[in-house]
């Protein structure tokens, strides 16, 4: 329970929930030594596994940032939810859900068992790699560069700057991909892609390696958590039907094998990536006392040091107790 929030926007109260984080993120730190940096990836190897930082922006604009906060790291799997976006908006939501179903598949990221062990007419869902490299067939464009320009364009309207491509990160990942390719080959064969697979994981592996900060995932978040719209200017960004399967979305399947858990003990919308990065979107709702952010908020939280399921160990656990705290859980 945050304690002396009673002038939510004054400076005082900022200043509170200033100390509380930053004393969340001291404390959650000392989690990092339970998990380790992502290897398959080699360039992702070099990150720090002790950083860990977090960015929360309120509808408001009150925003809070604590710890390892300038730190650029790539999408990777939390593009998935841009590209979903991105294809929705292009193709339209009945078509996007006739070429990939919703489904969670209690499985890894990179695994294709649920393929091969169900008559399945389309990918389970969109945020598992297979799914992903679906969706990211339909993107209209002959290159990787084309197809991606639709990409970078939603991801400049929402963070007001255009985001680069981490280069090194993308040789790296392309050259050690043999999973993903793996997956690819087994999506051709069952008919599921919808253009040349050589350029779908050219461009996976690209919207993979986008840079972006704890500031921009929030800022993506908190965009999410209103439905769409941008609370700034009142504009559309996301329609509001997309924006809402994708909420959905992130929380059946935002952690792969570990979306039951985190939605029992967070209860948040959000989306992780092997980078370290998650994106979480915290809806408004209505509580009896006066909590933090009840009008919604985005979070982005960074901290490479990963789980068993590769996700942010310390940052789901720093998400963990400020859902608690703050009462942020939709449910
Ligand atoms: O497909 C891959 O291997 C990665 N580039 C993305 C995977 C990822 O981020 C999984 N999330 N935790």
């Amino acid at each position: 329970m945050v304690q002396g929030v009673a002038n939510w926007n004054t400076g005082e109260t900022q200043e509170w929930l200033q100390q509380y984080v930053d004393d969340w993120v001291a404390f959650y730190r000392k989690h990092i030594n339970d998990g380790s940096v992502a290897t398959y990836i080699p360039e992702l190897q070099k990150a720090d596994p002790n950083d860990l930082g977090i960015a929360i922006i309120g509808k408001n604009g009150l925003s809070v940032r604590s710890g390892d906060t300038e730190i650029p790291f790539t999408l990777q799997s939390i593009s998935k939810a841009i590209t979903f976006i991105v294809a929705c908006m292009d193709r339209g939501v009945s078509y996007m859900l006739d070429t990939v179903d919703v489904e969670p598949t209690g499985e890894a990221f990179n695994s294709i068992m649920h393929l091969e062990m169900k008559p399945v007419k389309k990918p389970l869902n969109p945020f598992n790699n297979a799914g992903a490299i679906t969706v990211t067939s339909t993107l209209p464009g002959e290159t990787s560069d084309e197809r991606l320009e639709p990409v970078f364009q939603l991801l400049e309207t929402m963070l007001g700057y255009r985001p680069e491509l981490n280069v090194d990160v993308y040789e790296s990942e392309r050259d050690s991909s043999t999973r993903n390719r793996a997956i690819g080959y087994y999506l051709l064969e069952m008919d599921f892609l919808e253009s040349d697979l050589d350029i779908t994981l050219e461009t996976y592996f690209k919207q993979c390696s986008i840079d972006v900060s704890i500031d921009d995932l929030a800022r993506i978040g908190m965009i999410l958590a209103n439905d769409g719209m941008d609370p700034k200017n009142g504009e559309e960004i996301i329609p509001r039907q997309v924006a809402r399967i994708t909420k959905v979305l992130m929380l059946t399947c935002g952690m792969y094998d570990a979306s039951g858990k985190f939605a029992t003990y967070v209860g948040i919308p959000a989306k992780s990536g092997v980078s370290g990065g998650i994106l979480a979107a915290v809806p408004p709702r209505v509580r009896e006392e006066i909590m933090p952010f009840t009008d919604g908020c985005g979070i982005g939280v960074y901290g490479p040091a990963l789980g068993d399921k590769g996700n942010s160990i310390a940052g789901i656990r720093l998400l963990r107790h400020i859902a608690t705290q703050w009462d942020l859980s939709i449910f």
